[in-house]
């Protein structure tokens, strides 16, 4: 079934048969759905999606897209029982895409002062569309039991290109990155951790369709809970904003950083419960040439010094027990002919990890799921080896080093679970070389050494999503976050459970 659907897919055959007609988001893939105008001419209210502020208890945001412009564009916000009682106006950013000259439109409503661990229902609205309907639960205020989940490298299940008489998809999609959004949905989280590498709009004809279908796609899911995003090597355009990510800065309304116009968005972070969560921006210290251009440095170090700042301010927050870094590129990977690990986020993130404890790192970049013992310091080798702090499976003690999990297997037709070193090694990209003119890219320098770090990997599943528990305890005792891997194994969101631990530290206060 995997191999048939995915390969059906792929190449593009099949389109309007049987098997297309059973894969969730492709039914919504024709080029004139998206755009089809509202009863009274306005565009529709596309791609609504939620953010939350820096405190997750009381702010959250509102977004949606379009490329015309619009009017009054606005939240009706209310209770599931008393209805739509408070009218919020939203702010309008605006990008222009370098590649078709479309200006998108993306309508943000910031809500604040909302009530901690509440259910909110919202309509999104302008002026000639039909109101669009969500929901939101603000996070608990102190510590609580809640749940979050986290995938990276999803792509889209739609077809956006026409090539040959038929459509392909043509950004590295396939089913399974629908099937995902079912199975995450069906968790329920407060949130969801997006690790980089979203909709591939940067290899793709349409980057405009791209998006739009990716938000599509997650629609059913982002308007209920907000879907939290780190910036990939994909998100990396060429022409869109001074770096590359003028899109995803503008689609996306993430916590105040305090960074400058240029790099807004890129690197924040948010409170939920006792957790700690910050997103940042690999590609500013990743050695690898991964997206549209090389943008190493590009921050000048300003993101690494928010980091440091940021790290230590939560560490000594008697309110934060956890610390979780959602980011994009790996520090570890054990499979060979795929991206590596890459020496400059060791370097670079690594010991402010281990400096300030941060328990738990998801990200993405590798398509497949593995995760790593806990580890603290380098080995003083060439690839700076991180050491494993402890080898117990089961119950992880995070005082003890960081547990990083690549979780790459949101949909993308490439996975890389067939990849792996037996026994586990780990390429590390340890410099680039010049250009390649047959790839555009900048060589990457492989150095390949052991793993002892390594300590799950999941061969058997190309795609799924991690759910995380976070059960506060009691005063005196230890918190605990409960971790499951579940494999993404059919449509409409099936899963099998195929890797379990728990993290355990003990309570800030
Ligand atoms: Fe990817
Ligand atoms: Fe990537």
């Amino acid at each position: 079934m995997t191999l048939s659907r995915r390969g059906l897919f792929a190449g593009g055959a099949g389109v309007g048969g049987a098997v297309l007609l059973g894969v969730p988001g492709v039914a919504s893939a024709a080029p004139e759905l998206w755009a089809q105008p509202g009863s009274l001419g306005a565009p529709p209210v596309s791609g609504l999606h939620l953010q939350f502020g820096a405190d997750a208890s009381k702010q959250a945001v509102v977004s949606w897209h379009t490329t015309t412009a619009v009017a009054r564009p606005r939240v009706l916000l209310g209770s599931p029982d008393g209805g739509f009682g408070q009218v919020v106006q939203a702010g309008t950013t605006t990008y222009r895409d370098a590649k078709s000259g479309t200006e998108v439109r993306v309508h943000h409503a910031r809500l604040d002062n909302l009530r901690p661990g509440t259910d909110y229902v919202y309509a999104a609205v302008h002026d000639g569309a039909a109101p669009e309907l969500g929901t939101l639960r603000t996070a608990p205020r102190g510590r609580a039991a809640f749940r979050f989940t986290s995938f990276g490298d999803q792509g889209t299940p739609t077809l956006g290109k026409l090539s040959n008489g038929t459509y392909v998809n043509d950004n590295l999609g396939s089913p399974f990155g629908g099937d995902v959004t079912a199975a995450v949905e069906g968790a329920a989280p407060l949130f969801h951790l997006v690790n980089g590498d979203l909709c591939y709009a940067n290899l793709s004809t349409d980057r405009i369709r791209t998006w739009s279908d990716w938000f599509s796609t997650n629609s059913r899911s982002a308007r209920h809970r907000p879907w939290m995003p780190a910036a990939g090597n994909h998100e990396n355009e060429l022409g869109n904003g001074p770096i590359g990510y003028g899109a995803y800065q503008t689609y996306f309304s993430v916590p105040d950083s305090g960074s400058d116009a240029e790099t807004r968005g890129l690197w924040y972070s948010f409170t939920a419960g006792s957790v700690r969560v910050i997103s940042l921006n690999n590609d500013d210290v990743a050695l690898q040439d991964g997206g549209n251009s090389y943008v190493h440095g590009y921050s000048g170090g300003a993101q690494q010094r928010w980091l440091e700042a940021e790290l230590k301010s939560a560490r000594s927050n008697p309110d934060i027990d956890w610390i979780v870094v959602c980011m994009h590129q790996v520090v570890i990977s054990t499979v060979d002919k795929f991206n590596g690990a890459d020496l400059g986020i060791r370097e670079s993130w690594v010991p402010l990890f281990d400096r300030y404890g941060v328990d738990l790192v998801v990200c993405g970049h590798e398509h497949h799921y593995e995760r790593s013992h806990p580890i603290r310091g380098q080995q003083p080798n060439d690839t700076r080896t991180p050491i494993p702090a402890d080898t117990k499976t089961d119950v992880i003690d995070t005082t003890r080093g960081t547990v990083h999990m690549v979780i790459g297997g949101g949909g993308t037709s490439v996975p890389s679970n067939a990849l792996f070193f037996s026994p586990a090694k780990c390429r590390v990209i340890t410099a680039v070389g010049p250009t390649d003119p047959n790839t555009g890219k900048k060589a990457p320098v492989y150095v390949l050494e052991d793993a002892p770090w390594s300590a799950f990997r999941d061969r058997d599943h190309a795609y799924g999503f991690a759910a995380f528990d976070v059960d506060p305890g009691h005063p005196g005792g230890d918190t605990t976050i409960d971790v499951t891997y579940y494999a993404v194994t059919g449509p409409y969101g099936a899963t099998t459970a195929v890797d379990r631990f728990r993290l355990t530290r003990p309570r800030r206060s």
